[in-house]
């Protein structure tokens, strides 16, 4: 697998999914998506996205309870847009969390679900590939939390000009910013 964006409707691709999910399903839960403050081009590899998205969406779906409401959202933070999928689920056990992206691993309450334990590994995998992290959390009050940051805004918020390296402006600043004040300290000194 590689790892080719294009330009993408970060939006409507999450709209697409829950649509495709819905007419493909085994299941009588329902999405929810939120896409907000996404202004500005993103490119992505759709597929990689596709695969990312259906294992996290359908293991929200799967690991919670019929007729349940997974939330399915999208914000952009600088350069990386933030997806998270959360649900009211059954949760994943504490001692289960840190194995769960290694090969055949299954929670311990998954019960009578049915389910191979690579998803979470194709997953990662392609987060990786496009260069971004992914973080699985319990949610207070039950079920589970996955958020998958990518890199995929190519201009800066607010502009049309598209952002240069591989730092965000903001990250620039921040540097900026500390070697004035390592030299403020020194004078200072
Ligand atoms: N949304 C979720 N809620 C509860 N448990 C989850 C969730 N997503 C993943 N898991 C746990 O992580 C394990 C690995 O997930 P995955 O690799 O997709 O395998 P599986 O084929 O079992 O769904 C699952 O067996 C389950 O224990
Ligand atoms: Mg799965």
């Amino acid at each position: 697998m590689e790892c080719k964006p294009l330009p993408l409707d970060l939006r409507a691709f999450c709209l697409r999914l829950r649509d495709e999910m819905r007419s493909s399903a085994n299941h009588s839960g329902s999405i929810e998506v939120t896409a907000q403050h996404l202004a500005g081009e993103a490119a992505a590899d759709e597929s990689l996205l596709r695969h990312i998205f259906t294992n996290l969406l359908s293991n929200a779906l799967k690991y919670s309870d019929p007729g349940g409401t997974v939330e399915f959202s999208v914000v952009r933070r600088e350069r990386d847009a933030i997806f998270e999928v959360q649900d009211r689920g059954i949760g994943i056990p504490e001692e289960d969390l840190d194995e769960l992206f290694q090969t055949f691993r299954r929670g311990g309450n998954v019960g009578e679900r049915p389910g191979t334990g690579l998803g979470l590994v194709i997953v990662k995998r392609c987060v990786e590939l496009h260069g971004g992290a992914i973080g699985v959390r319990n949610r207070e009050g039950g079920g589970t939390t996955v958020t998958v940051r990518l890199p995929l805004f190519t201009t800066r918020p607010g502009s049309r000009k598209k952002v240069r390296g591989t730092r965000s402006q903001n990250q620039r600043n921040k540097k900026k910013k500390s070697r004035r004040s390592a030299t403020a300290k020194r004078t200072r000194s």
